[in-house]
């Protein structure tokens, strides 16, 4: 992969080989359960404090819309966050387009949101968002009634023009996804009756357990075609304060970063643990990594514990396709640690991957091979071949608005031969604010350029 074209705020980043990490972090809140903070507290009566919401560029986008449509939401010096809510049905139509900036995950939810309100709302978002399909979202949808323009393709910008006598449906997902899981469930939310969805894979399901949180009746069983989520239309949603787990998905980068250099010995503090965004550390396990859990503990309703992570040799495994749900956002990470491994590392079921903040499936076969990895892709399946020895690096990388591709290529780098560098390493801000910094602060050495190209 070759640089992509200077813009003038690009934000370049380089990792080098680093000597051992050590010492004690925390991880930004988790993303998926901050926008559902923002979004369930800006609907219940009363007033929710949160403690731990992420203050990424995906989240503030979350607030802004919720702002935009009435609901009160106030971050306070102490760094917590309050929402005071409209009530289910209260949202009011925002006036200007919400911009949705690069998250997936606040505009499908806000797409559900708002289908069961009477208004009209427009929705846009950066160059990634835009290219991402909506489809999947505005069929079932519509089948309760909303009505959609989109561009072509089911692409943003769109409008979704809404309405509060939703009729709700039992609807099968076709493809394992809790954005689209939620925002049906969010329909139903302001929608008379019983609205539910079943999953042939089970998908993170932080929507269901913080709606119940927040007073609201969702049933869950399993059925001869997967599971069932079910909401129970127009509740009352009363105010609940909500603890904000670290995010496992960022948790993931210094994982692997203290996994693959030597001597490395780190602590990652309540990082959350909810057995269907675990896979990460099911799979580094397997692969020989050394996590150990300390301090096991719920917080917010979400199993949390500190890990501790020391540098051991790594070989590959087969991830096989039913885990991927659970750590959807840690292949590009996951790579990386194969790359590094000795042994074959067949990761399988990456469908999904090619319509991530970018294709994802792509950015793993490009990336690494630049960096002098061998790796393989047939139909959804992709094979790393490691040497037991990290690749040699050297290269720059297009991040692709993609915070993920920024993040998994920086933690290559901290071991490669020859530093790699980001052309634009911005997009971090989207979930990982503080990014480079923390992992400075383990040892790692990952310096910003200036716009001359010097380090900062
Ligand atoms: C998310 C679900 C996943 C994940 C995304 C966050 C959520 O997307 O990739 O980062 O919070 O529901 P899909 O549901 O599209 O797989």
């Amino acid at each position: 992969m070759t640089a992509a074209a200077h813009t003038p705020t690009a934000r370049p980043m380089t990792a080098s080989r680093s000597p051992a990490l050590s010492g004690t972090l925390k991880v930004p809140g988790d993303k998926s359960i901050s926008h559902r903070a923002l979004m369930f507290g800006g609907l219940a009566i009363g007033e929710t404090r949160i403690t731990g919401l992420l203050e990424g560029e995906d989240v503030l986008s979350t607030a802004g819309a919720m702002r935009a449509m009435g609901a009160e939401i106030t971050r306070h010096a102490d760094g917590t966050w309050t929402a005071v809510g409209v009530g289910v049905g209260g949202l009011k139509e925002p006036d200007a387009p919400l911009d949705l900036g690069n998250a997936g995950t606040a505009t499908r939810l806000l797409m559900g949101l708002v289908a069961a309100h009477p208004f009209t709302a427009f929705m846009t978002g950066d160059g990634s968002l835009r290219k991402r399909p909506m489809a999947r979202v505005t069929v079932p949808l519509e089948k309760m009634g909303a009505q959609f323009v989109t561009r072509s393709g089911g692409r943003l910008p769109l409008a979704v023009q809404g309405s509060d006598t939703l009729t709700p449906i039992e609807y099968v997902l076709p493809v394992a996804s809790a954005q689209v899981k939620s925002a049906i469930l969010l329909a139903g939310l302001n929608t008379p009756g019983e609205t539910s969805v079943i999953e042939p894979e089970p998908t993170r399901d932080h929507t269901e357990r913080m709606l119940r949180h927040f007073g609201a009746e969702v049933r869950v069983e399993e059925t001869a075609q997967g599971r069932k989520a079910t909401i129970v239309g127009q509740p009352v949603l009363k105010a609940a304060d909500v603890v904000v787990p670290g995010d496992p998905s960022s948790a993931a980068f210094p994982l692997v970063a203290a996994s693959l250099v030597p001597g490395s010995d780190i602590t990652i503090q309540g990082v959350g643990l909810n057995p269907l965004r675990a896979g990460i550390i099911d799979t580094l396990i397997e692969m020989g990594a050394n996590i150990s859990f300390e301090n096991r503990r719920t917080e917010g309703g979400e199993p949390v514990a500190d890990l501790r992570v020391r540098a051991a040799p790594l070989k590959g495994v087969v991830v096989p396709a039913e885990r991927a749900p659970s750590m959807i956002d840690e292949y590009l990470v996951l790579a990386v640690a194969a790359a590094c491994a000795e042994g074959v590392t067949e990761m399988r079921g990456l469908a999904e991957l090619r319509v991530k903040e970018s294709d994802r499936l792509a950015a793993i076969a490009d990336g690494l091979a630049a960096c002098g990895a061998k790796v393989e892709v047939e139909g959804d399946t992709c094979r790393v071949f490691g040497t037991g020895k990290p690749p040699k690096g050297g290269v720059t990388i297009a991040a692709k608005l993609d915070h993920r591709i920024a993040m998994a290529y920086l933690v290559l780098g901290l071991v490669s031969d020859e530093p790699v560098r980001i052309d634009d390493a911005a997009t971090i801000d989207t979930s990982f604010p503080g990014f480079d910094k923390l992992m400075n602060g383990l040892g790692a050495k990952i310096v910003r350029e200036t716009a001359n190209g010097g380090p900062v």
